[in-house]
């Protein structure tokens, strides 16, 4: 599978099945993650996974009662340590995990895995449920499973409403 066929192929997944996923199968979720550039090559993140099922439920209440979440097999939590900012302003550890968590996703694809990144979550329930340190912040949130949807259609904007070639448009 190529890079934008895996792209091609991810979509948000809500609806998972009761099927394990194979150790060497999450190992390259993981590892996906493990390479993604980070500012500095700091890495200074944390890939929490979680499985057993008491902490899946709690996670689901975390993310809102978002119930896929406790039905997925595992669940990929995000955390970035210390607020660090680039000189360009922008949050260097929130940019970090993103891409973290996008690399993950596309082997997830690859894998025939689903994802689903969730942004609503409660920090301090995410927190107390998987003993996060306070020094961490939690940046995403992921089930990760084998799917029982085939996700949204995909509705994008044309690439003319995104892209400015040399300037903007006064
Ligand atoms: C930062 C971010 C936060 C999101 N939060 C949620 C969420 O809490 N719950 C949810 O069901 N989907 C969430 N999504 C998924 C988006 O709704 C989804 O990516 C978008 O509708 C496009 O669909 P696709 O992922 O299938 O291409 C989030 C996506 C991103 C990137």
């Amino acid at each position: 599978m190529t890079v934008m066929e895996a792209i091609e192929k991810r979509k948000s997944i809500r609806a998972y099945l009761d099927r394990p996923i194979p150790p060497a199968t999450l190992e390259a979720v993981l590892q996906a993650g493990r390479l993604a550039p980070s500012a500095r090559n700091q890495q200074a993140w944390k890939f929490v996974v979680a499985t057993e099922p008491a902490l899946r439920e709690q996670l689901a209440e975390a993310c809102c009662g978002q119930r896929f979440v406790a039905q997925a097999p595992a669940v990929l939590v995000l955390c970035a340590d210390q607020a660090a900012q680039m000189r360009c302003g922008q949050p260097a550890r929130t940019v970090d995990c993103s891409i973290a968590l996008s690399f993950m996703m596309l082997e997830a694809a690859e894998q025939g895995l689903g994802t689903c990144w969730l942004g609503a979550f409660e920090q301090e329930g995410v927190r107390r449920a998987l003993h996060i340190p306070p020094e961490y912040d939690i940046v995403a949130v992921s089930p990760l499973g084998y799917p029982a949807e085939e996700g949204r259609p995909r509705s994008r904007k044309p690439l003319e409403e995104l892209v400015v070639r040399e300037r903007w448009a006064d």
